[in-house]
Formats: structure tokens, sequence, C-alpha cells
């Protein structure tokens, strides 16, 4: 018999995993995405089911790979212009969209709590493990400051953090995560955000630049091989939450660099034609030999077109702090 729903949830919540919420809301998420992604012409899967618990450990692994520039690149900027960023905009509350472990976070809250305004840290993430260590890190590190954590997912349930009471908010989105989302998505999400935020509040985001193909290529093809176990670990996801039974192993990491939407695209490719049963969704899928699920967009920027998002959206360009065409931070205020 297949497990039902109610037994996998207790499970879950001692995963802790992207379902570590453990709503039957997010469990109803998933199977709805995967029914949608599995049984379209060209297999897709959203990304935010890649970050149950292992997914966020193997996301931490991938920040320290020696091909995996992104990390490495923000943090500079942090370190050099968080000074400038927090004088620009002396928060008293930072909230983190997708904020993951929060690694890089303390670059921003050291120079924010300078600034002398700072009180409140809110961490909003889908994974609840990862947000988990952070938590007590940044209380111990930032005596006084208030950390609180959000479960929700920003591209659909940004309305349930609303306003800040007295303005001053940092809504922080790092790591090129928006890179993530289809431009359709990236319109909702800032057209979404802009109504939650008020004309003394501001968005910091972090986007990775337009360059050389190889260096594109090979962050997403590290020689260890983080990036294919990470891209793998959707369908043990699937696995385990619908209790799925994919060959994970029988899948080959894809990244390709599309120069005309200039974006890197991850696919998880068949070797060999098989068969998937998802038990939880009765729902069998098959795979021609070379045949594609289709999992992560990473999209790259130009200074031009983060200012065309940010217009599109009710926002204006307020600060642009970049490594040269590596990586950008930008600050936009709403208009
Ligand atoms: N900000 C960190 C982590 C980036 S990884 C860094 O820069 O290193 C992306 C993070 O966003 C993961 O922790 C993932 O769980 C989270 N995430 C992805 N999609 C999300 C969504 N729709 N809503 C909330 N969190 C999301
Ligand atoms: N936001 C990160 C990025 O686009 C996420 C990421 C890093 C990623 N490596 C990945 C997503 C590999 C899928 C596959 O760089």
């Amino acid at each position: 018999m297949p497990t039902t729903h109610a037994e996998d949830r207790a499970v879950l919540s001692d995963h802790g995993l992207a379902l570590d919420a453990g709503t039957p809301e997010t469990w109803t998420a998933l199977a709805a995405d995967v029914l949608r992604g599995l049984t379209a012409e060209e297999k897709h899967l959203p990304p935010k089911w890649f970050y149950d618990a292992h997914g966020s450990a193997l996301f931490d692994e991938i920040c320290q790979q020696p091909e995996y520039y992104p990390t490495r690149a923000e943090t500079a900027l942090l370190e050099a212009q968080g000074a400038e960023i927090a004088a620009a905009f002396p928060a008293r509350e930072l909230v983190e969209l997708g904020s993951g472990s929060s690694t890089k976070t303390p670059l921003l809250l050291a120079p924010l709590r300078a600034a002398g305004r700072l009180e409140r840290y809110v961490q909003v993430d889908v994974s609840a493990s990862a947000m988990a260590a952070a938590e007590r890190r940044l209380t111990e590190a930032f005596p006084g400051l208030t950390v609180e954590r959000r479960i929700l997912d920003f591209t659909t349930q940004l309305a349930h953090l609303g306003r800040a009471p007295q303005g001053g908010r940092m809504v922080a989105l790092l790591g090129s995560t928006i890179g993530n989302l289809e431009p359709v998505e990236v319109q909702a999400f800032l057209e979404q955000l802009r109504a939650q935020l008020g004309p003394d509040d501001t968005l910091l985001l972090g986007t990775d630049l337009v360059k050389a193909k190889a260096d594109l290529v090979a962050a997403y093809n590290d020689a260890a091989g983080v990036t294919a176990q990470f891209n793998r670990n959707v369908l043990r996801v699937l696995n385990r939450e619908l209790d799925a039974d994919f060959n994970i192993h029988a899948f080959d990491h894809e990244a390709i660099w599309n120069p005309d939407l200039e974006r890197i695209e991850t696919r998880l490719r068949a070797r060999g034609a098989q068969q998937a049963r998802v038990r939880s969704l009765s729902l069998d899928v098959s795979f021609r030999d070379g045949e594609a699920i289709f999992t992560e967009i990473s999209r790259k920027f130009r200074r031009e077109t983060v200012a065309e998002l940010y217009a599109a959206a009710g926002f204006e360009l307020s600060g642009w702090f970049e490594t040269n065409g590596v990586y950008a931070l930008s600050l936009a205020r709403p208009v």
C-alpha cells in the first residue's frame, strides 16, 4: 500500500524538508506542480522543490565550489559596499527572502546595526531546516536583535508578511535567486512586493551578470559533481514525498548556456528509456532515451535589464554596486 499523505507528513517534520513546513498546503502545491510538470509535453519541475534539508545542505556546498563564483562575488560586494548600502538606507528591519542558511547576512546586519536603527531581522524561506541554525547564530552574534523566521513561498505568499509598522524596511533577495524565476514570475513577484512596500522601504537585489560562456557553464558543472547531486535531489524529494520510484542514478545532470535568453538551463536527462511511478498521485511517467526534465533556469542580467524590471513593477533603480562585470547588488525604491 502506498503511504498516506498523513503518514508522509509525520516523517516529514523529522526530515525537515522543503515540505518541512509540513502543511497540507505545501504537499498539495508539490503534488500539483508534479502533476502539471511531469505530464507536460516538455517535462519540468519548479526549483523551490530542490531545497529539502539535503538539498539546502548541497546548495551550501555548491557555494564553496571553486567554479561557483556568485557567492564569493556577492560576499566581496557586501564586504566592500555594506557600509555604503547601510548609509544609503539605514533600515529598522531587514527581511531576507530565500535566506537559506543566512551565511552572508551578517555582512549586511553588521553595517545596518552600525547605522543605528536596525531592530529586527526576518528570514523567509520555504526550507525551515535551512533557517533553523541561522536563528541562534545571528541572535548570538547580534545581541538585542530580534530574529524571526517565516516559512512561506515568496512568489505566492508575500502578502502574509504584512507591511512594516513604521516603514524603514529593507527587503533583500540575494544569491541571484531572482534569476531562477521566469520573466512573468519576476514581474508578478516585483509587483506583489511593490504592493507591500511603503515609501520608506527599499529592495536590495543580488543579480549575476552576463559574462563569458565558459565561466557561466563551469559554475553549474562543478568538477566535484555537487551541482549534479543537487539537481538529482529533486527526484529524491519526489520519491520520498510522493512515494515515487525514480531511479535517481539513471538521470544525467546537464547545464547549458542559452545565449538568446541569456540564461543557464539545467536539466535531468534520462539515460535509457524508463518508467517511474508516482504512487501518491497514481501517475506513471515514461521517459524516452535522452528525454529531459527541465529543472532550473538561472538568468543572467545586465544593468539595463535590471532597471527595466524595476520600472515595469513600479520601482526605480536607486543604487548599483558591481564587481566589474561579474555580479551586482542593486537598491530599488518604490516610485
Ligand atoms: N540567500 C542564500 C540562499 C540562496 S539558495 C544565498 O544567497 O546563498 C535559494 C534559497 O531560496 C533556498 O534556501 C530556497 O529554499 C529558497 N527559495 C527558493 N524558492 C523559494 C520560494 N519560492 N519561496 C521561498 N523561498 C524560496
Ligand atoms: N540562485 C542560484 C543560481 O542561480 C541557484 C543555483 C546555483 C542553482 N546552482 C544551481 C540552481 C544549480 C539549479 C542548479 O546560481
